[in-house]
Protein backbone atom coordinates (compact mmCIF):
# COMPACT_ATOMS: atom_id res chain seq x y z
CA UNK A 1 0.00 0.00 0.00
CA UNK A 2 1.14 3.13 -1.07
CA UNK A 3 3.04 5.34 2.12
CA UNK A 4 2.36 9.02 2.60
CA UNK A 5 3.49 11.95 4.58
CA UNK A 6 0.87 13.87 6.39
CA UNK A 7 1.49 17.62 7.89
CA UNK A 8 -0.51 19.19 10.26
CA UNK A 9 -0.54 22.79 11.34
CA UNK A 10 -1.90 25.29 13.58
CA UNK A 11 -2.41 27.51 16.67
CA UNK A 12 -1.67 26.14 19.81
CA UNK A 13 -4.12 24.22 22.12
CA UNK A 14 -6.04 23.03 18.71
CA UNK A 15 -5.95 19.56 19.62
CA UNK A 16 -3.17 19.25 16.97
CA UNK A 17 -0.70 16.47 18.84
CA UNK A 18 -3.05 14.13 20.21
CA UNK A 19 -4.85 14.40 16.40
CA UNK A 20 -1.51 13.58 15.17
CA UNK A 21 -0.75 10.87 17.68
CA UNK A 22 -4.11 9.00 17.34
CA UNK A 23 -3.80 9.54 13.20
CA UNK A 24 -0.63 7.64 13.17
CA UNK A 25 -1.52 4.71 15.29
CA UNK A 26 -4.57 4.10 13.37
CA UNK A 27 -2.62 4.25 10.01
CA UNK A 28 0.15 2.42 11.76
CA UNK A 29 2.55 5.38 10.92
CA UNK A 30 5.19 7.37 12.66
CA UNK A 31 4.23 10.22 14.90
CA UNK A 32 6.52 13.12 15.06
CA UNK A 33 6.15 15.65 17.38
CA UNK A 34 8.25 18.59 16.47
CA UNK A 35 6.80 20.76 18.71
CA UNK A 36 8.62 18.61 21.67
CA UNK A 37 11.77 18.95 20.08
CA UNK A 38 11.67 23.01 20.13
CA UNK A 39 10.50 22.16 23.77
CA UNK A 40 13.43 20.04 24.56
CA UNK A 41 16.27 22.21 23.64
CA UNK A 42 14.07 25.01 25.29
CA UNK A 43 14.40 22.72 28.43
CA UNK A 44 18.41 22.24 27.74
CA UNK A 45 18.53 26.10 28.10
CA UNK A 46 16.77 26.75 31.31
CA UNK A 47 18.47 23.80 32.91
CA UNK A 48 21.78 25.56 32.21
CA UNK A 49 20.32 28.96 33.36
CA UNK A 50 21.30 30.23 29.68
CA UNK A 51 19.59 33.85 29.05
CA UNK A 52 16.87 31.60 26.13
CA UNK A 53 15.97 35.64 24.74
CA UNK A 54 20.03 35.90 24.24
CA UNK A 55 20.07 34.01 20.51
CA UNK A 56 24.08 34.17 20.37
CA UNK A 57 23.96 32.43 23.91
CA UNK A 58 21.47 30.06 22.73
CA UNK A 59 23.39 29.27 19.31
CA UNK A 60 26.79 28.48 21.49
CA UNK A 61 25.01 25.44 23.28
CA UNK A 62 23.31 23.95 19.97
CA UNK A 63 26.00 21.53 19.49
CA UNK A 64 25.51 19.66 22.60
CA UNK A 65 21.97 19.11 22.21
CA UNK A 66 20.48 15.25 20.94
CA UNK A 67 16.66 14.45 20.55
CA UNK A 68 15.42 11.44 20.23
CA UNK A 69 11.93 9.81 20.64
CA UNK A 70 12.02 6.23 21.36
CA UNK A 71 8.67 4.14 22.11
CA UNK A 72 7.66 3.81 25.64
CA UNK A 73 6.41 -0.42 25.09
CA UNK A 74 3.99 0.07 28.22
CA UNK A 75 2.10 2.99 26.88
CA UNK A 76 2.89 2.62 23.03
CA UNK A 77 3.59 6.05 23.42
CA UNK A 78 6.83 8.02 21.67
CA UNK A 79 8.50 9.69 24.14
CA UNK A 80 10.92 12.65 23.90
CA UNK A 81 14.75 12.16 25.24
CA UNK A 82 17.71 15.19 25.62
CA UNK A 83 20.80 13.69 25.19
CA UNK A 84 19.38 10.04 26.23
CA UNK A 85 17.10 11.19 28.93
CA UNK A 86 13.58 10.97 29.10
CA UNK A 87 12.33 14.57 29.54
CA UNK A 88 8.58 13.62 28.14
CA UNK A 89 6.55 14.94 31.23
CA UNK A 90 9.62 18.20 31.97
CA UNK A 91 9.10 19.29 28.70
CA UNK A 92 5.62 19.46 29.02
CA UNK A 93 5.59 22.13 31.80
CA UNK A 94 4.59 25.49 32.20
CA UNK A 95 8.34 26.52 32.75
CA UNK A 96 8.71 25.46 29.36
CA UNK A 97 5.93 26.31 27.42
CA UNK A 98 6.42 29.99 28.96
CA UNK A 99 9.90 30.32 27.20
CA UNK A 100 9.49 27.88 24.09
CA UNK A 101 8.40 30.20 21.48
CA UNK A 102 11.16 32.92 22.33
CA UNK A 103 13.67 29.66 21.46
CA UNK A 104 11.96 28.95 18.06
CA UNK A 105 12.44 32.53 16.54
CA UNK A 106 16.12 31.70 16.06
CA UNK A 107 16.88 30.56 12.57
CA UNK A 108 20.09 28.42 13.89
CA UNK A 109 17.44 26.32 16.10
CA UNK A 110 15.21 25.70 13.77
CA UNK A 111 17.61 25.01 10.96
CA UNK A 112 19.12 22.12 13.10
CA UNK A 113 15.60 20.98 14.44
CA UNK A 114 13.87 21.42 10.53
CA UNK A 115 16.98 18.98 9.40
CA UNK A 116 16.44 16.31 11.87
CA UNK A 117 12.70 16.48 10.91
CA UNK A 118 13.21 15.90 7.41
CA UNK A 119 15.49 13.17 7.99
CA UNK A 120 12.57 11.20 10.20
CA UNK A 121 10.39 11.63 7.49
CA UNK A 122 12.16 10.30 4.11
CA UNK A 123 11.04 6.89 4.60
CA UNK A 124 7.63 8.07 4.63
CA UNK A 125 4.78 6.98 6.57
CA UNK A 126 4.75 10.01 8.79
CA UNK A 127 2.34 12.36 10.48
CA UNK A 128 4.16 15.70 11.74
CA UNK A 129 2.51 18.18 13.19
CA UNK A 130 4.17 21.64 14.31
CA UNK A 131 3.97 25.25 13.01
CA UNK A 132 5.72 25.37 9.77
CA UNK A 133 4.92 21.66 8.45
CA UNK A 134 3.48 22.42 5.57
CA UNK A 135 4.89 25.39 4.60
CA UNK A 136 8.92 24.68 5.00
CA UNK A 137 9.67 21.07 6.93
CA UNK A 138 7.66 19.27 4.28
CA UNK A 139 6.43 21.58 1.84
CA UNK A 140 5.68 18.10 -0.36
CA UNK A 141 3.96 16.02 1.96
CA UNK A 142 0.91 14.74 0.25
CA UNK A 143 -1.68 16.21 2.51
CA UNK A 144 -1.63 18.80 4.76
CA UNK A 145 -4.33 20.02 7.51
CA UNK A 146 -4.31 23.54 9.01
CA UNK A 147 -6.23 23.29 12.56
CA UNK A 148 -7.79 26.44 13.99
CA UNK A 149 -9.80 26.82 17.30
CA UNK A 150 -11.46 29.43 19.10
CA UNK A 151 -9.09 31.25 21.81
CA UNK A 152 -11.62 30.08 24.78
CA UNK A 153 -12.34 26.81 23.83
CA UNK A 154 -8.01 26.43 23.29
CA UNK A 155 -8.02 27.76 26.91
CA UNK A 156 -10.23 25.57 28.11
CA UNK A 157 -8.57 22.68 26.29
CA UNK A 158 -5.41 23.46 27.66
CA UNK A 159 -6.55 23.74 31.29
CA UNK A 160 -7.86 20.37 31.59
CA UNK A 161 -4.36 18.94 29.59
CA UNK A 162 -2.36 20.71 32.47
CA UNK A 163 -4.70 19.28 35.17
CA UNK A 164 -4.37 16.30 34.45
CA UNK A 165 -0.66 16.47 34.73
CA UNK A 166 -1.35 17.85 38.20
CA UNK A 167 -0.84 21.83 37.22
CA UNK A 168 -3.01 24.19 38.64
CA UNK A 169 -3.00 27.68 36.58
CA UNK A 170 -5.99 30.07 35.95
CA UNK A 171 -8.26 30.25 32.59
CA UNK A 172 -6.51 33.81 32.32
CA UNK A 173 -2.91 32.72 32.45
CA UNK A 174 -3.00 30.10 30.32
CA UNK A 175 -5.17 32.08 27.68
CA UNK A 176 -2.48 35.05 28.17
CA UNK A 177 0.52 32.51 27.11
CA UNK A 178 -1.80 31.03 24.12
CA UNK A 179 -2.14 34.76 22.83
CA UNK A 180 1.07 35.52 23.34
CA UNK A 181 2.64 32.21 21.33
CA UNK A 182 0.05 32.67 18.95
CA UNK A 183 1.41 36.48 18.74
CA UNK A 184 5.14 34.91 18.43
CA UNK A 185 4.55 32.06 16.52
CA UNK A 186 2.78 34.38 13.96
CA UNK A 187 4.86 37.12 13.44
CA UNK A 188 8.08 35.76 13.90
CA UNK A 189 10.37 36.30 10.67
CA UNK A 190 11.93 32.68 10.51
CA UNK A 191 9.17 30.67 9.01
CA UNK A 192 6.23 32.38 10.93
CA UNK A 193 3.03 29.87 11.44
CA UNK A 194 1.03 29.83 8.05
CA UNK A 195 -1.52 28.13 6.60
CA UNK A 196 -0.01 26.50 3.54
CA UNK A 197 -1.51 27.15 0.23
CA UNK A 198 -3.14 23.81 -0.60
CA UNK A 199 -3.84 23.03 3.47
CA UNK A 200 -7.33 21.49 4.28
CA UNK A 201 -8.54 23.97 7.53
CA UNK A 202 -10.22 22.21 10.22
CA UNK A 203 -11.78 24.41 12.89
CA UNK A 204 -12.41 22.29 15.78
CA UNK A 205 -13.74 24.46 18.09
CA UNK A 206 -17.62 22.38 17.60
CA UNK A 207 -16.19 19.34 16.78
CA UNK A 208 -15.12 16.21 19.04
CA UNK A 209 -12.36 15.02 19.39
CA UNK A 210 -13.46 12.04 17.78
CA UNK A 211 -14.96 13.79 14.80
CA UNK A 212 -11.67 15.52 14.24
CA UNK A 213 -9.59 12.84 14.21
CA UNK A 214 -11.65 10.39 11.36
CA UNK A 215 -12.25 14.07 9.71
CA UNK A 216 -8.23 13.73 9.02
CA UNK A 217 -8.03 9.79 8.72
CA UNK A 218 -10.83 9.99 6.28
CA UNK A 219 -8.90 12.23 4.01
CA UNK A 220 -5.51 10.66 4.56
CA UNK A 221 -7.00 7.60 3.61
CA UNK A 222 -8.69 8.58 0.38
CA UNK A 223 -5.30 9.55 -0.56
CA UNK A 224 -3.48 6.35 0.47
CA UNK A 225 -6.34 4.10 -1.76
CA UNK A 226 -6.40 6.54 -4.24
CA UNK A 227 -4.86 4.80 -7.77
O1 LIG B 1 3.13 22.28 19.45
P1 LIG B 1 3.74 22.76 20.76
O2 LIG B 1 2.83 23.61 21.59
O3 LIG B 1 4.35 21.66 21.55
O4 LIG B 1 4.95 23.71 20.29
C1 LIG B 1 5.73 24.40 21.21
C2 LIG B 1 6.33 25.66 20.57
O5 LIG B 1 7.32 25.29 19.61
C3 LIG B 1 5.36 26.58 19.85
O6 LIG B 1 4.98 27.65 20.68
C4 LIG B 1 6.12 27.08 18.67
C5 LIG B 1 7.26 26.14 18.49
N1 LIG B 1 7.17 25.31 17.29
C6 LIG B 1 7.65 25.83 16.12
O7 LIG B 1 8.09 26.98 16.09
N2 LIG B 1 7.68 25.06 15.00
C7 LIG B 1 7.19 23.82 15.02
N3 LIG B 1 7.24 23.09 13.90
C8 LIG B 1 6.66 23.28 16.21
C9 LIG B 1 6.65 24.05 17.34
Amino acid sequence: MKKINIAIDGFSACGKSTTAKRVATALGYVYIDSGAMYRAVTLYLLDKEVDVLNQKKVVEHLDDIEIDFNLNKNSNVCETYLNGVNVEDKIRTFRVASKVSYVSTFKEVREKLVAWQRQMSLKKGVVMDGRDIGTVVLPHADIKFFMTADIEVRSERRKIELERSGKKLSLEEIKTNLQERDRIDTTRSESPLRKAAEAIEIDTTHLTFDQQVQKVIDLAEGLIHED
